[in-house]
């Protein structure tokens, strides 16, 4: 997270005085909506973009071209179309670039004001979007939606991580993923339901409805109070204090307080985060996160989420199927990331990301060879019973994606950084997903068009680099302190340990010395539940 400041763990393993009050639960509320905002972007293009009345305003050329059939143009190329592809891209774009100006203006103006940025640009969005007369208008809102995100990504998880107590923070990461999944089903529910209205206007309700999480989330960022971590890296020192007697319950507060002094002074001396990271003993954590975001993007799961209907439609699912299948490979993306919030800290994220390397590789294999027996330029003659096994195996890879990359693409890098660097390397971290994400979303329906069903094997190569990569170069971080990563991880990796043998950097020693002072490890760590 860009330019953040510091959450409070415990000092010396000892929990912090702390109630689960309702400002607590307003907040899990928050982030709640700012997933759930993500996700419906996320899953609402696809659905959309297969819809005849939508690409009849906006896209003629390619109504034309699906209207026409198999006959005319390659099965594989009937959505290929810049311009389709940039609505669903800009929005990746967009937040890429706000996410700069978010880092600025979270450190500055807060948490809740750049909240607060974030709903004003998701509604004016959205309005932009369910009145869209022409395609700049479309456009226009798909980029106000994309600064939204930009925005909301930045704030949301650093103010749930701030402000909820120690004990449910952890738990917070993986529930910010499992609502990105909920807002991409619920995208694709309400897809089938306005795919179904009669009069041309169910994509204006599909694109609409995103309002519901956006205001949402502009009310929540009303009602909450900013967290004292901002107050304090801020100077307003008395208020600080205040909002987290309130927030906490109790009055009895200062060992947290003091907690969070010292973690706000600790953020202040590190002046160069940025060029800290690039230093040689912080370049495995910073190899590591850049790669999971590439390989993350890489699955090829977005061509899923945001194409899955266009997909579907172009194997020659009905309109009404396509959508449906949609539904359904949404559904056991969120029962999935359920598995893996039950189950990272039991077998380990090694496990996790090695099987399912495994399921996605052989699902996407088996997904080309029927597809490329049975679906050719100007035919498709998937029967049935082939049909099925194009979802059960298009759904047994989402599932996989779902218990490993998705969560934990975000997860290890927030959990290896140390404290020097986690504010920059979490910004990077955004930055190159958003960036990947933005690449995928932009070029999938033309690459479809020019691999065919090749684009599976293009992506199962992928999966199997990516394998590879974390068998030989991932370690294992499940149940190691934060602060104890460079002891017990990295030094201790037969690769890695030969980045830290160098000690005399100048700013932050990677072991927790701050200019000479021993600093309490635990009590200053950037919180591992911070998502973005
Ligand atoms: C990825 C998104 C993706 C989503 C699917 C996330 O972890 O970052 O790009 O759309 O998972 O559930």
């Amino acid at each position: 997270m860009a330019g953040g400041g510091f959450a409070t763990a415990p000092a010396n393993g000892v929990e912090f005085e702390a109630k689960i009050t309702p400002i607590v639960i307003i907040s899990c509320i928050m982030a709640a909506t700012g997933g759930l905002m993500f996700g419906y972007d996320v899953g609402v293009s696809g659905g959309v973009t297969s819809m005849p009345d939508f690409l009849k305003k906006f896209f003629p050329v390619v109504h034309r071209k699906v209207e026409a059939g198999a006959d005319k143009n390659s099965n594989y190329c009937k959505y290929d179309n810049q311009g389709l592809q940039l609505f669903t891209s800009s929005l990746y774009l967009a937040g890429l670039t706000a996410t700069f100006f978010a880092s600025y203006t979270t450190r500055t103006l807060g948490r809740r004001p750049t909240m607060l940025i974030a709903g004003v640009f998701f509604i004016i969005g959205v309005v932009l979007n369910a009145a869209a007369q022409d395609l700049a208008m479309l456009i226009a809102g798909r980029i106000l939606l994309g600064c939204g995100v930009g925005f909301a990504n930045q704030a949301v998880p650093l103010f749930l991580s701030e402000i909820a107590p120690t004990k449910i923070r952890g738990g917070l990461n993986i529930l910010f993923q499992l609502n990105v999944t909920i807002g991409i089903l619920f995208a694709n529910l309400v897809n089938y339901g306005t795919a179904k209205i009669k009069g041309g206007w169910g994509w204006r309700l599909s694109l609409g409805l995103a309002g519901v999480p956006a205001l949402l989330l502009t009310v929540g960022a009303l009602l909450v109070t900013e967290t004292p971590n901002s107050l304090v890296e801020r100077g307003r020192l008395d208020e600080g204090k205040a909002v987290l007697r309130k927030i906490r319950g109790t009055d009895n507060v200062e060992p947290e307080f003091a907690d969070l002094l010292e973690a706000s002074r600790l953020a202040k001396e590190v002046k160069h985060p940025f060029r800290n990271l690039l230093q040689r003993r912080n370049r495995p954590q910073l190899v590591i996160a850049v790669a999971l975001q590439i390989f993350q993007q890489c699955t090829g799961i977005n061509a899923i989420m945001f194409y899955a209907p266009v997909l579907f439609s172009t194997l020659g699912f009905g309109n009404d199927a396509a959508l449906y299948s949609a539904v359904v490979t949404g559904a056991v993306n969120v029962l999935s990331t359920l598995v893996s919030i039950y189950s990272v800290d039991k077998v380990g994220r090694r496990v996790l990301l090695l099987e399912a390397g495994v399921q996605m590789f052989f699902s996407q294999v088996v997904i080309a060879i029927i597809l490329g027996i049975k679906v050719t330029d100007h035919s498709q003659n998937l029967s049935k019973g082939f049909a099925i096994l194009v979802v059960v195996m298009i759904c047994t890879y989402v599932a996989a994606f779902a218990w490993s990359w998705g969560p934990l693409g975000w997860l290890i890098p927030s959990e290896t950084f140390p404290l020097e660097t986690r504010s920059a390397g979490q910004s990077v971290t955004v930055c190159v997903n958003l960036l990947f994400t933005f690449i995928i979303a932009q070029a999938f329906l033309s690459m479809l068009c020019h691999f065919k069903f090749g684009i599976f094997i293009f992506f199962s190569s992928w999966v199997l680099v990516m394998s590879f990569f974390v068998m030989f170069l991932l370690p294992e971080t499940k149940n190691i302190p934060i602060e104890e990563m460079t002891e017990r991880v990295w030094k201790k990796h037969w690769f890695w340990a030969r980045f830290m043998d160098d000690h005399h950097d100048d700013q932050v020693f990677a072991s927790g010395h701050v200019n000479g002072k021993k600093s309490n490890g635990k009590s200053n760590g950037f919180d591992p539940s911070t998502r973005l």
